[in-house]
């Protein structure tokens, strides 16, 4: 499964990989442009700026791989005894390089995404109309992982102080009931950006431990870090007990562009919850996502780490931007992933988002939804600026008046976005017609 030594897929002359060429992925089936074409209508968004993955053409060593991969025109069934050892020795390796962790490759189950393992240990550990701690704003998919496992969410939300996002320690802690067995937390955490440390990450889960509340750690977003900050593994806390109490879930494909090669892990130091885990989860695993995320693993780094540096300049240009040049908009500076959590509530308030969530939800269908005020400005943005962002409506507690811009693609295609949303804020009305 090894990539074909030396092909031209592999580094450029000049060692430099091309992110800012804008990557057309209009006609691919791609949730970030094409759902929204289909939702929207034709031509109606240049830039999808959703769904949390990236633009950028592959790592060279994974279209490389997967090519060589394809010269064999056979598709049976992958010998999975001999493929599982190849990704968790590969996992554990990148994580000892990159984090300085030492993963035991026996305690790591390949899973065919987060959610799947995720939903697994909620199925496992809280049994149906429990309640699932969250830290909110939070990542959308989470109350689907909820919705799955029949539990219910109890969001604590983050504190906003000094111009950054916090954790509310005793919130957290009152809100624990008889019947609060998990916790799901995000770290680096989506969709503020925020990377928590090892003070955090130790005091959380003293109060996890305390409370006999196991964490779930999802760490999909690890591999996206800004310039000085640093990504704590919830494993790596020296407190053998607080991460006994853990499981992490972790993928390659938002580090780099895999999400539907499906394929991502766990691991727990604790064989008792591992082994618990297991029984509730199947993974088909598909050998293309094996031989790309194993290329990307063994292969990648350097075109990771220039792609990190690429987005954290886009932070640091989306920032400014807005700063100087969209008063409407307020931003804070994500600390990694390549998402930016926006303040959207003086748009809000000028087209009257409230009013027109209420009059659009009297008029519609019987069989269509209601649409929320944050959805309106969704609309508003797809209507006035030809850009797509997600609305703040499904991140839980301090989603209201938000949306998440993904930045995750060309500094070309970033500033289109930008322009089109200054012009759009300046003519923003009451009268905007959204439909
Ligand atoms: C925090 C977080 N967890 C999980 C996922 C989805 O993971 P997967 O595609 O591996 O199921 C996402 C995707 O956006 C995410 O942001």
């Amino acid at each position: 499964m090894a990539a074909a030594a030396g092909s031209a897929f592999q580094v450029p002359a000049n060692g430099k990989y091309d992110f800012d060429t804008t990557y057309n992925r209009f006609g691919s089936h791609s949730t970030k442009f094409d759902q929204q074409i289909r939702v929207y209508g034709k031509g109606s968004v240049d830039v999808g700026m959703g769904i949390a993955d990236i633009d950028f053409k592959a790592a060279p060593c994974i279209t490389d791989a997967l090519s060589a991969r394809m010269k064999h025109e056979n598709w049976g069934y992958l010998d999975m005894g001999e493929a599982t050892p190849m990704m968790t020795e590969a996992i554990a390796a990148w994580n000892k390089k990159h984090y300085g962790i030492d993963i035991d490759p026996n305690t790591m189950v390949l899973s065919a995404g987060v959610h799947p393992g995720l939903i697994a240990a909620l199925i496992t550990f809280s049994p149906k109309g429990s309640r699932v701690l969250l830290q909110t704003p939070t990542y959308n998919g989470f109350y689907s992982d909820l919705a799955f496992s029949q539990t219910k969410a109890e969001d604590v939300p983050l504190k906003f102080v000094g111009g950054k996002f916090a954790m509310d320690f005793e919130e957290f802690e009152k809100r624990i009931a008889h019947d609060t067995h998990t916790f799901i937390l995000c770290n680096p955490q989506n969709p503020t950006g925020n990377c928590w440390s090892a003070e955090d990450l130790t005091k959380i889960g003293e109060i996890c431990l305390r409370h006999r509340v196991i964490v779930l750690s999802d760490e999909i977003h690890c591999d996206w870090i800004g310039k000085g900050q640093k990504y704590t593994p919830f494993a790596s806390l020296p407190n053998k007990a607080i991460v006994n109490n853990s499981l992490t879930f972790k993928a390659a494909s938002k580090s780099f562009g895999l999400a539907a090669h499906k394929l991502a892990w766990f691991h727990s130091t604790n064989p008792d919850l591992l082994a618990r885990v297991k029984v509730n989860h199947r993974a088909d695993l598909n050998t293309m996502g094996i031989v790309a995320n194993q290329a990307a693993i063994t292969q990648g780094d350097e075109w990771l780490r220039q792609a990190n540096e690429y987005v954290d300049g886009t932070h640091d240009m989306v920032v400014n931007y807005i700063s100087d040049k969209i008063p409407m908009l307020k931003v804070h500076r994500a600390q990694g992933t390549y998402l930016t959590w926006l303040d959207v509530t003086a748009v809000a308030e000028k087209i009257n988002s409230k009013q027109l969530a209420a009059d659009y939800n009297k008029s519609k269908a019987a069989n269509m939804p209601n649409l929320t005020p944050e959805q309106m400005v969704e609309r508003f943005f797809v209507k006035n600026a030809k850009v797509h962002l997600n609305s703040g409506t499904g991140y839980g507690t301090g989603g209201a008046n938000h949306m998440r811009m993904n930045i995750g693609t060309s500094r070309k295609l970033v500033e289109t976005a930008l322009n089109n949303m200054a012009s759009a804020c300046k003519s923003a009305s009451t009268n905007t017609n959204l439909f």
